[in-house]
């Protein structure tokens, strides 16, 4: 069997950079999203470019069970290893909890908890036990603290870091490494880069480039880190964010998101 490195979000802005570091490795890779022209040309380009690199790519939609399901027969019928997964796709979205328009709740949730949960599960149970098995979890800041405005998104980001953190400690003793990344805000998408830019200096300071996001996990994912936050002035709003009660935080960063949303005159239908 053939080794792999699994990237989710291939198609997304941070999931092009994890695949850039990727190929500097040199590692062959199994790309998915849910875009398949631009799946399909990322695949091109890597052909193109990288001809010695084996690339295998496949749409899959993580918040359906059957898609699930084809993919990871897709992989057996390519006689494909996972020996890295970068569970990276995930489903942003912000807005007041009652605003959100039918069906996205669920989606939000399908995509960050079941998708990336069972993805986990799957390479977990596929993998050659007598090698090591590397996990890289993107989740986020917005996982650290209650988050008005923005609470499904935060809420399975939470979920996420809690999961990851203790199957980290359920399978060290098993060869498998799960590093969870915390990133603030990240320049990927337009809807990203006004929020980060409402933000001021705050949202300045805090945020990292998709590429950097991206080197700095790896780095982290090589030394066995279970946790990682991008950024020094990160790592201290995540250590004072322990300290408060969830309450308190809730009202600081409610106030600080409305700020944001009403200066990008956001509105949960019309993003
Ligand atoms: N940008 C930030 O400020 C920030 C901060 C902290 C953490 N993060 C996390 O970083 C990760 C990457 O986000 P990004 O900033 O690169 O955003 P992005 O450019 O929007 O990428 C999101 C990726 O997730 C994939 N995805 C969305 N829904 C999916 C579904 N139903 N099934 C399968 N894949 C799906 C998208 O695939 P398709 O486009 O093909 O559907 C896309 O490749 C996410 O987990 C996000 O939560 C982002």
């Amino acid at each position: 069997m053939e080794k792999y490195t699994l990237i989710t979000g291939a198609t997304g802005g941070l999931g092009k950079a994890f695949t850039n570091e990727c190929l500097k490795r040199g590692d062959n890779l199994v790309l998915t999203g849910t875009k398949e022209a631009v799946l399909k040309s990322i695949v091109e380009d890597i052909n193109t470019n990288y001809p010695q690199i084996k690339v295998l790519a496949k749409t899959c939609d993580l918040s359906s069970e059957s898609d699930r399901k084809s993919f990871f027969d897709f992989l057996k019928e390519n006689n494909a290893q996972i020996n890295f997964l970068i569970n990276n796709a995930g489903f942003i979205a912000e807005g007041e909890f009652l605003k959100h328009p039918d069906q996205e709740i669920m989606k939000i949730i399908r995509v960050n908890c079941e998708g990336t949960t069972d993805f986990t599960q799957k390479v977990i149970k596929a993998r050659d036990e007598n090698e090591d098995l590397h996990i890289i979890t993107v989740s986020s800041m917005a996982g650290d603290y209650p988050m008005p405005y923005m609470a499904i998104y935060s809420a399975t980001k939470a979920m996420l870091t809690t999961l990851m953190v203790a199957l980290n400690y359920e399978l060290k003793d098993k060869r498998v490494y799960i590093t969870t990344v915390c990133p603030s805000g990240i320049p990927t998408t337009d809807a990203m880069k006004e929020a980060i830019k409402s933000q001021g200096a705050g949202g300045r300071m805090t945020m990292c480039t998709p590429e950097k996001v991206a080197m700095l996990s790896m780095k982290a994912s090589k030394k066995h880190k279970v946790v990682y936050v991008p950024k020094v002035i990160n790592k201290f709003i995540k250590g004072i964010s322990k300290l408060c009660k969830e309450t308190t935080l809730a009202r600081i960063v409610g106030k600080r998101w409305k700020k944001s949303q009403a200066k990008r005159n956001f509105n949960t239908e019309g993003k």
